[in-house]
């Protein structure tokens, strides 16, 4: 039978603490979110009882830390439903996933005169290391609007597609908006012009579906951070169509096959891409977070996210003065908004002060804010550990913060 969703808090211990003298609510999960006991207890016993470099010792505990590490890799490709554990290769997270792709697909494949496609509702991590990539190879760099609902208008995507078009890079959920994207059908028109697509799915494989073989994303980013695993862990899936063809990201140790003054040759997949000793402990915590996830039923999980984040607007479209960013069709765990007369910042430090933790600024989006021609938002953003409760409280504490100011 799987876990009940209410049961989820009771496993956060950092939850049951006090801020400022009140209880934590805990609203930045798009930030990052808490990790459960038993993400923190596998770390801790992979450091109390196994610790060792992997894939180069052949004593007991370096072949132990290398199957619980290999162990990992199976099960985020289950977890992604990859067809294969040689297509995971394990990064410091999604920017690093990203910014993996760029560079090595970017020399493999873009030339002078080829074009890249993002869209306006990325996050720095998915929009910088493309602007780079175009500015190093020559190429240019196309941007998909969005428009007054924070959807993007598929319309002027296929328009922008040309045949000099060599990637598109997409996420499926913006971070600062919460507007999921219809990803599937993005990859499909992408495909239709024979374009790859990489995928930033760091604020929707924890909320959503995460299968990249229904999908068809030829890369899939995200980070474990964000999904109750530590920080300092992320995940990059590639087809291996491409894997194979890209040339090495970083080198040094692990990644080589033979090293001659003359002459390198890489390993084979995922070790090519993962140069260098790996965050053992932190993909061990990855584990874990999955195999907590896995504990729920994930349609159930999703339902529960979903009907917090209906309520959650609710309550904040009915504070007179509060305005909420963006109106896309499907939304996900993501509350972005002002308060008319009050500065977002002000308006993070107040609530933070009534032991309510929110985001404030730019969100890492700057071509949003610039878009929507304000300086920030103040994000509520959502786990599966919250509840109706928290939104109460953010709703009350705003209420207050209002009364404060205006008064
Ligand atoms: N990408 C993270 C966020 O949206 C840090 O807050």
């Amino acid at each position: 039978m799987s876990k009940d969703i209410l049961s989820a808090r009771a496993d956060f211990p950092i939850l049951t603490q006090t801020v400022n003298d009140l209880p934590l609510v805990y609203l930045d999960n798009a930030a990052t979110t808490q990790k459960p006991q038993s993400v923190i207890d596998a770390i801790s016993h992979y450091y109390s009882t196994t610790n060792a470099n992997i894939h180069r010792g052949n004593h007991t505990l370096a072949v132990q830390a290398t199957q619980a590490y290999e162990g990992v890799r199976k099960k985020v490709a289950s977890y992604l439903n990859a067809s294969s554990p040689d297509q995971i290769i394990f990064t410091r997270g999604t920017t690093e996933s990203v910014n993996l792709v760029a560079y090595s697909f970017g020399q493999a494949f873009v030339k002078e005169g080829d074009e890249i496609i993002v869209s306006q509702l990325e996050h720095h991590s998915n929009y910088v290391p493309w602007e780079l990539m175009c500015q190093r190879q020559g190429a240019t760099f196309r941007v998909i609007p969005f428009d007054e609902n924070g959807e993007l208008n598929l319309q002027d995507f296929r328009e922008l597609l040309t045949d000099k078009t060599r990637l598109v890079a997409i996420n499926h959920v913006s971070n600062s908006l919460g507007t999921v994207n219809p990803i599937e059908e993005i990859v499909r028109i992408a495909h239709s012009a024979n374009v790859p697509v990489l995928v930033d799915g760091a604020q929707a494989v924890q909320h959503l579906p995460h299968d990249v073989q229904a999908l068809d994303a030829d890369f899939y980013a995200f980070s474990g951070h964000k999904m109750y695993a530590p920080m300092g862990v992320g995940v990059l899936y590639g087809k291996k169509e491409w894997l194979e063809k890209m040339p090495p990201f970083q080198s040094g140790g692990e990644m080589i096959d033979e090293v001659t003054p003359t002459r390198v040759t890489f390993n084979v997949l995922p070790y090519k891409f993962e140069a260098g000793t790996p965050n053992v402990a932190d993909v061990i915590g990855l584990g874990a977070a999955i195999d907590y996830i896995n504990q729920f039923d994930f349609a159930q999980l999703q339902a529960y996210e979903e009907d917090l984040l209906t309520y959650g607007l609710d309550l904040l479209k009915a504070i007179p003065g509060l305005k909420i960013y963006g109106n896309p069709k499907h939304r996900s765990a993501i509350l972005p908004f002002n308060v008319e007369g009050i500065q977002h910042y002000d308006l993070g430090i107040l609530l933070d002060a009534k032991g309510i933790a929110v985001r404030t600024g730019q969100h890492c989006t700057q071509p949003i804010m610039d878009a929507l021609q304000i300086p920030g938002t103040v994000r509520a953003s959502l786990a599966l550990y919250n509840t109706r409760e928290d939104l109460d409280a953010l709703a009350h504490g705003i209420q207050r913060v209002i009364r404060l100011i205006k008064r």
